[in-house]
């Protein structure tokens, strides 16, 4: 029988970390934000092109535990970006049937930003034909110590004995609880690292890498990418099927 080396379907959940907004608007010799503001553009054509695309779960990295090293001015810039594309997209996610959902820790967010995701990701609840997943002020390790702080208060207040804690009682802490583990993650601008990104969920996760900046990157580049995910065998540790 011929090896069996192709996965078949397209990847149920994409992660994309959006990189290369600055070097896109430093290299035509505009400010870094006017990156940031294309690279929303291009958020809201990949969103509308992944249900065409067979993906049901999309999670996009907006801004990392790491991103507030920069500039007060870009940092502020992001955040205002981010606030103006949910007041703008409200309306057309929910026409659309988009969940939006929010994962990395919300405390250092300002107050106004912090009610508006609250909001939408109340008005889209009850959607399900994309699960949309922005993470802002996340990063992998941050998550993961809050899991275990969580677990830990648990134990503490008698909520579950050591021996209960494994795999499942971990991801349920999470952010991600409630999302299935990305099948693939696509990084654009070149850069090959994960930078923070969803550190226990991608353990098995397959990984793309494209020189394209974010700014840059179409439906038609993800289409291209998803069909070479296809032609992929995912073993998860088992054999190479006969
Ligand atoms: C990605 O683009 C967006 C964020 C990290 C917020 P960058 O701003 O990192 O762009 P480069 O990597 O400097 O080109
Ligand atoms: C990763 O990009 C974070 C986001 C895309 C939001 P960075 O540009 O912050 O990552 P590094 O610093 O190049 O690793
Ligand atoms: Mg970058």
């Amino acid at each position: 029988m011929a090896a069996k080396d192709i996965t078949g379907e397209s990847p149920a959940h994409v992660a994309i970390i959006m990189d290369g907004n600055g070097r896109w608007a430093t290299a035509r010799g505009w400010p870094r934000l006017v990156g940031h503001r294309r690279g929303a553009e291009r958020v809201r054509s990949i969103v509308e092109a992944a249900p065409g695309l067979g993906i049901r779960y999309l999670t996009l990295y907006a801004f990392s535990t790491e991103n507030w090293k920069r500039s007060t001015e870009e940092v502020i810039g992001l955040m205002t970006i981010f606030a103006r594309y949910i007041q703008s997209e409200a309306q057309r996610l929910s026409a659309e049937g988009v969940r939006l959902r929010f994962i990395g820790g919300r405390e250092r967010l300002d107050k106004k930003l912090q009610k508006l995701m609250a909001g939408i990701e109340a008005r889209t609840a009850g959607n399900d034909r994309l699960h949309l997943t922005v993470a802002i002020n996340y990063g992998g390790r941050d998550e993961l110590a809050r899991a275990a702080r969580a677990l830990a208060e648990d134990a503490a207040a008698g909520r579950i004995r050591p021996e209960e804690i494994d795999e499942a009682a971990f991801a349920r802490r999470l952010d991600t609880a409630d999302l299935p583990d990305p099948d693939l993650v696509i990084r654009t601008s070149g850069e090959m690292r994960i930078s923070n990104y969803l550190l226990w969920q991608s353990a098995y996760a397959e990984y793309e890498f494209t020189d394209t900046l974010w700014p840059d990157f179409t439906p038609d580049e993800l289409a291209t990418i998803l069909s070479r995910y296809n032609r992929r065998e995912r073993r998860y540790g088992g054999a190479l099927t006969a």
